[in-house]
């Protein structure tokens, strides 16, 4: 049986219901890093998501953050954030959300967010369009930088590594309206797709960040691929460069010249 929209759709909702019950509540922080955190909760909406995908789809591979398998790309696989938005989260800001992708010999077919405090479903399959609810989403059309706003976001090892983002984050600050930092890479791209942001960037992402909201970005109308320029951005180390074609090329553009430096 291959999975549907509506399939995904089920999943995220019931994913979120966990996340909105135990938003309020007091949670049980764990590190998996210097400051790369986990709660109680990412594990419950995992076990539940891993738990009924294995069920309906016995065989399909699972990609998903907390358990943090490599992607194999052929067949079916699932791209699974059960939490994306961990450490707003744990500091009671209401910005996350879950995040299920679904691809087939490694392209996205189906991909679903849902923010579960605004109740707001973005779904996309491959050559159908992407919606939030039933409206269908279409990228911003504004076509210069001096009138985008962006938003981007930076790895969890920002401290230590010279990949932080910082030079991209300086230069677009000041070609632009603004850069905005969420904290939901899934959103992120959900939000560009919506119009809501003319573009997203941003480097040492998952594939379970972006999967699914780089399907409904894409559907939306907008060109999304790695910082490089290059289509396939699931292949890690991820980076993403997302925003309506002329845009994409003008912020491409810049990124280059700041590497060059
Ligand atoms: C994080 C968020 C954040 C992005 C980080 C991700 P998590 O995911 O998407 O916006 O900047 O790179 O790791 O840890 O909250 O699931
Ligand atoms: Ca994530
Ligand atoms: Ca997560």
């Amino acid at each position: 049986m291959l999975p549907t929209l509506s399939n995904l759709e089920r999943l995220a909702r019931q994913a979120g219901e966990i996340l909105r019950l135990g938003y309020e509540q007091e949670h049980q922080v764990d590190y998996k890093g210097t400051i790369n955190l986990v709660t109680e909760v990412d594990h419950q909406s995992e076990e539940l998501l891993l738990g009924e995908i294995k069920r309906l789809f016995p065989g399909h591979q699972i990609v998903s953050e907390e358990i943090g398998l490599v992607p194999g790309r052929a067949g079916d696989e699932w791209f699974v954030d059960p939490l994306d938005g961990t450490v707003n989260y744990a500091h009671g800001i209401p910005a996350f959300s879950v995040s299920i992708a679904y691809a087939h010999d490694g392209l996205v077919r189906l991909g679903v967010v849902y923010d579960p405090m605004r109740d707001e479903l973005f779904a996309a399959e491959h050559g159908q369009g992407a919606h939030l609810g039933r409206r269908r989403l279409h990228v911003s059309s504004v076509t210069d930088l001096l009138h985008s706003l962006l938003v981007t976001g930076f790895p969890y090892d920002t401290w230590s590594t010279p990949h932080n983002n910082l030079e991209y984050f300086s230069r677009f600050s000041k070609l632009t309206q603004g850069v905005r930092r969420i904290g939901s890479a899934a959103l992120d791209l959900c939000y560009v797709g919506a119009g809501r942001f003319e573009g997203y960037w941003e480097l040492g992402i998952s594939p379970w960040d972006v999967a699914a909201g780089g399907l409904v970005a894409a559907e939306a109308g907008a060109t999304v691929t790695n910082v490089a320029g290059e289509p396939d951005y699931l292949i890690p180390p991820c980076s993403v460069l997302a925003a309506p074609p002329s845009l994409h090329a003008k912020m491409k553009a810049v990124l280059d010249e700041s590497s060059a430096k």
